[in-house]
């Protein structure tokens, strides 16, 4: 690693508590030996998240994410390593230097960093702008919005000129290459021009993660040309579906509940007002890996879409995105007669809008009333009746609890003054019909981050590859066995890259009187390595080991030495060029397999 010495990250483990640190962030229970909750990574429904106290390293049985508590930190918080390293050793009280980049750290810099870097140094550039003659256009135009220089400020907002290169030049300035600059977003490139600026003549509003930090811009446009607003390309650090707008700072809030509306400036002003809960997808629609970045602070979102037909429809899918994610909740803004927050806001005032908030409307009702529309014509009748009934019985049925289920159809009985036992045993028969495609659906977005798992799950089983995984995984995991094969297997045995170089680490801890898992896995640096290395130690070798022919397990033990001796030796032969060496090592290794063959090992 390239920013901290093996000595400090060593010391950063040690006076670490993966069982804390993760527990910060998400609910743990006890179980067994260790900690279990829901996933963080995947929308989980029952607790496939588990901790182990004892290794120092966690993992999630359903999607497979997971690593020791620096790839933790890493994933859940959107960290680089040494930003994480720095975060826990300043929990545990170990003190770092400060990391000062040369520039010949720069060129090694990995990419996020790099793109990290520049998106900063580009936020300061535009926000400079607006204090420049040429840039006060943008200041006007924000000022007219009503946007307070502390509003500004806080949201770094700025203004991109309207030359046609100004920038790209002085990020050339500050060291960054063309192509780094293209792939940031920050320049295109044309066959005529050359390089120029991608945002020209826009107020530009930075797009910060979940931790502060740039990732893209939006730039509006001062008039009403088309399109309004131009958003940076998705790259290594910007992706649309995975952030949302305002959530650095809406993550402080001490609000139970945030409000997700449907523009940067609809934020803006919601903050400005003192709502500094609200948050916004970019520039798409709200996504589930919103939802699931949401519910980390918070189960109850509140809608505060534009009250216009596009908002509502909007609103609704928002709904029903919200719908799956487990115990969260949409509840709906009324915003008119006023378009969106902004508007509202600056014609009737924080007090009516916090009225607004506190009398929100349940998300369930809120579809129910968009589904009775259309059927409020003037002679709406028994016909009409009945087919909004039906729709009803349909969305009903939605709820898997009963008592949530008996609570709704109460109050929309209610509401629509319909009868409610007729309502009642409509759903009764109707939910013992389609319940079953109704679950097949639910599971389809439920199993959202679930793809790549299953592939990686797919690929392995049953290969070289998983016999070397469970012979290091019975290794790992009872190191006296190693004693006994030593002289019959070496790291070099292992054909997979990742295996080999685990089993050089694991070989050489038991050699030195201990294995610590969390300080193989800090020796890869892919995130892919470090869950193939995460899966040895969080696997039994007793599950893995699927050849149930042989019962006994010194049986078994043997044949995967064997197994991985062998294909060794084969794979090693593979390389070798001189026909009559090759016919001997080959003669050699046939040997060695019988002598293995003959061996007893006590398990
Ligand atoms: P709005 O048109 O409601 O924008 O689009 P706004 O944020 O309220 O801005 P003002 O008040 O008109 O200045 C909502 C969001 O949709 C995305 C942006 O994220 C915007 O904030 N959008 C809109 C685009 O990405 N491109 C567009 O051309 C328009
Ligand atoms: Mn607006």
């Amino acid at each position: 690693m390239p920013y901290y010495s093996q000595e400090i990250i060593d010391e950063v483990l040690s006076k670490t508590d993966i069982v804390s640190v993760v527990g910060e962030r998400v609910h743990l229970k006890r179980q067994g030996g260790g900690y279990v909750g829901l996933c963080p990574f995947h929308n989980d429904r029952n607790p496939s998240f588990s901790v182990s106290p004892s290794k120092q390293i966690c993992r999630c049985f359903s999607c497979l994410e997971g690593g020791d508590v620096i790839s933790f930190v890493m994933k859940y918080e959107n960290y680089t390593f040494p930003e994480a390293v720095k975060m826990l050793a300043d929990r545990a009280g170990v003190s770092v230097p400060e990391v000062k980049y040369t520039p010949e750290m720069k060129r090694e810099m990995g990419k996020r960093e790099k793109l990290y870097e520049i998106m900063n140094e580009a936020e300061k550039y535009f926000f400079y702008q607006l204090k420049t003659e040429a840039g006060a256009l943008g200041l006007k135009y924000f000022e007219e919005r009503q946007l307070t220089p502390e509003t500004i400020q806080h949201f770094g907002l700025g203004y991109a000129l309207q030359y046609s290169n100004d920038m790209v030049k002085y990020l050339r300035k500050k060291g960054y290459d063309d192509e780094l600059i293209r792939e940031a977003g920050l320049g295109v490139f044309y066959e005529k021009e050359g390089m120029v600026d991608k945002f020209i003549n826009r107020v530009m509003f930075p797009i910060q993660n979940s931790n502060g930090k740039v990732i893209g811009f939006g730039g509006r446009v001062l008039g009403d040309a088309k399109p309004k607003y131009l958003n940076s390309p998705e790259n290594l650090i910007f992706e649309k579906r995975k952030n949302l707008f305002g959530l650095n700072n809406a993550r402080r809030s001490k609000k139970r509940y945030m409000i997700l509306c449907e523009g940067y400036m609809d934020v803006i002003a919601m903050h400005q007002a003192g709502f500094t809960e609200a948050v916004a997808s970019l520039g798409t629609a709200f996504t589930p890996e919103q939802a699931m970045l949401l519910r980390r602070f918070t189960k109850d979102v509140l809608l505060a879409y534009d009250s216009d037909g596009p908002g509502v429809s909007a609103a609704l899918k928002a709904l029903a995105i919200l719908n799956e994610m487990d115990d969260m909740h949409g509840r709906v803004i009324n915003m008119r007669p006023y378009k969106d927050p902004d508007e509202f806001i600056k014609n009737l005032g924080v007090e009516e809008f916090q009225k607004r908030i506190d009398h929100a409307e349940d998300g369930f009702l809120f579809e129910v009333r968009q589904a009775h529309v259309p059927f409020e014509t003037e002679n709406a009748g028994a016909r009409e009746r009945t087919e909004f009934t039906r729709t009803l019985v349909d969305m009903l049925c939605r709820f898997e609890d009963e008592i949530e289920r008996e609570n709704y159809l109460t109050d929309v009985a209610s509401i629509y003054n319909i009868d409610r036992d007729t309502l009642h045993k409509a759903v009764i028969a109707a939910a013992s019909r389609g319940a079953s495609e109704r679950t097949k659906a639910a599971l389809k977005v439920r199993s959202l981050g679930n793809e790549e798992s299953a592939k990686r799950k797919d690929s392995i089983k049953g290969s070289v590859k998983h016999c070397e995984m469970t012979l290091l995984a019975w290794i790992a995991q009872r190191p006296e066995l190693y004693e006994q094969i030593k002289e019959d297997i070496s790291a070099t045995d292992f054909t997979d890259e990742v295996y080999r170089k685990a089993a050089g680490i694991i070989f050489g801890q038991i050699a030195n009187g201990k294995v610590v898992p969390a300080l193989v896995i800090e020796q890869f640096e892919e995130d892919e390595e470090k869950r193939m290395v995460t899966e040895i130690f969080f696997s039994s070798p007793e599950e893995l080991e699927q050849n149930h022919d042989v019962e006994s397990g010194a049986e078994r033990f043997k044949n995967l030495v064997i197994k991985v001796k062998q294909n060794g030796l084969g794979a090693s032969s593979n390389m070798a060029t001189d026909p009559a060496a090759e016919l001997e090592r080959l003669i050699a290794g046939k040997r060695l397999v019988e002598d293995l063959s003959r061996k007893k090992y006590s398990v």
